[in-house]
């Protein structure tokens, strides 16, 4: 492992990072913003379910989660990992469902990153087809300039240009995940 120059926080930036496109302390302060919005949109729902998208939103849902003043339950799905060229366009499977029902639930879908907009747009219509009370998105990043398919998200980080970030739960071949910071990667590394 190589480590590089330090940044704030005195976190190492690997050699394979381009460039720092968030720093700990912005996402921090964002997904505070986020927090007090959706605690704010909530305040008079009674029960509010986040389902967080494994793996990448598992940093993002837990700052998210212990920010949020309104009462919530936690639980998870897991789709098909995301494969440049390996899947077929569009094509999302569901590996794991959530633990409980979201019937007469607010929904709150939690995701690291928009792209093609595929994945939120499956997660979107396969919690609409179920009873649920509500059902919107809470995303960190968006990559605009990638989008296929149109999604609303009703909670939005960051707009980022169209480069592979990682850290912050976001990974390149399940590596960089924990990196305290949004960074981007080297075009060598994934191209
Ligand atoms: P979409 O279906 O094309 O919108 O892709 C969404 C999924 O692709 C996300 O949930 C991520 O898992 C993955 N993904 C897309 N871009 C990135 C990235 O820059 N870094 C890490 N994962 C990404
Ligand atoms: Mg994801």
């Amino acid at each position: 492992m190589t480590t590089g120059k330090a940044q704030g926080n005195h976190a190492q930036v690997p050699e394979a990072i381009e460039q720092v496109l968030l720093s700990q302390e912005t996402i921090a302060a964002r997904v505070r913003e986020l927090a007090t919005q959706i605690s704010a949109d909530y305040a008079d729902a009674h029960s509010v379910v986040l389902i967080g998208v494994l793996k990448g939103a598992f940093i993002f849902l837990a700052d998210l989660a212990r920010h949020l003043t309104v009462p919530h339950h936690v639980d998870f799905i897991a789709l098909s990992s995301y494969n440049r060229g390996a899947v077929r366009e569009g094509e999302v499977r569901l590996i794991m469902d959530t633990r409980a029902s979201v019937a007469d639930r607010h929904v709150l879908v939690v995701e690291d990153i928009v792209d093609t907009g595929h994945t939120l747009d499956y997660l979107l219509r396969t919690f609409r087809a179920r009873p649920a009370a509500s059902v919107r998105a809470a995303v960190l990043l968006s990559k605009p300039d990638r989008r296929r398919v149109e999604v609303p998200i009703d909670y939005l980080g960051f707009k980022i240009p169209d480069v592979w970030v990682v850290g912050y739960g976001l990974d390149y071949a399940d590596r960089f995940r924990t990196l305290p910071f949004i960074g981007a990667l080297k075009r060598e590394v994934y191209e």
